[in-house]
């Protein structure tokens, strides 16, 4: 059985339709052959020029992800601290993702595995051009019931980040992101209605 026969446990339709961010995460760990199966489908994904500069690093050493974690934590908080957030308190009312993102920086050392989703560049091109993995690894989670989401560090753990992982002075860490069972549900997601944020053969103003 190859992997894309094992992904087919789930239509792809309910995969992308029940896909969203996990945060809350069971300590289970993830079988080994699972976890190859989703980064199988990483390396599937389009990349620019099919030059794929990319590099995966899979992290599950406990102590490794403590590390990790105490890293994550930092950066998001200096991520809040430069948009003037500098405690829960100043959270405003309403932001319900930016709590549960915060409860992730408190535990994203408890989820069985983090993925460092690097590009083997720097600047934007060569980030931009492992979204595409990015979003494969999700969904290819999701037909295991495996969650997930996209993270992002900061500038002020770069240093420290890279000489963990032995990351090369050359390559970026574009995502750091956690993938374990949920705690929790997954479901359908929040969106605008796709007639405002989407037109036909030129940009229109939403209707009123
Ligand atoms: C580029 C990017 C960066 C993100 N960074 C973070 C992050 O640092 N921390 C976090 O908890 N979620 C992060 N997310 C997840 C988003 O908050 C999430 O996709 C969004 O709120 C929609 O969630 P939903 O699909 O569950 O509705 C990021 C998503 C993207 C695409």
């Amino acid at each position: 059985m190859t992997t894309a026969d094992r992904l087919n446990v789930m239509p792809l339709g309910e995969a992308m339709f029940t896909q969203r961010a996990i945060r809350r995460f069971r300590t289970d760990p993830i079988p080994a052959d699972v976890m190859q199966d989703i980064m199988q489908a990483a390396i599937r994904a389009p990349n620019g020029g099919n030059n794929q500069q990319w590099h995966f690093i899979v992290v599950q050493d406990e102590e490794m992800r403590r590390q990790l974690g105490d890293l994550y934590h930092e950066a998001w908080w200096a991520k809040r601290a430069d948009a003037g957030i500098m405690g829960p308190e100043d959270i405003p009312p309403g932001r319900n993702s930016m709590r549960s993102a915060m409860r992730l920086a408190n535990e994203i050392g408890d989820a069985p595995v983090m993925v460092l989703v690097c590009a083997t560049a720097k600047g934007p091109q060569a980030a931009g051009s492992v979204i595409p993995a990015a979003q494969n690894m999700l969904l290819a989670a999701r037909a295991f019931g495996i969650g997930g989401t996209i993270a992002t560090l900061h500038p002020v753990v770069e240093e420290r980040v890279h000489a963990l992982f032995s990351i090369p002075d050359d390559a970026q860490v574009v995502y750091c992101m956690p993938f374990g069972y949920p705690r929790g549900n997954f479901g359908p997601v929040t969106r605008l209605p796709l007639n405002e944020v989407c037109s036909y053969d030129r940009w229109c103003a939403p209707p009123d």
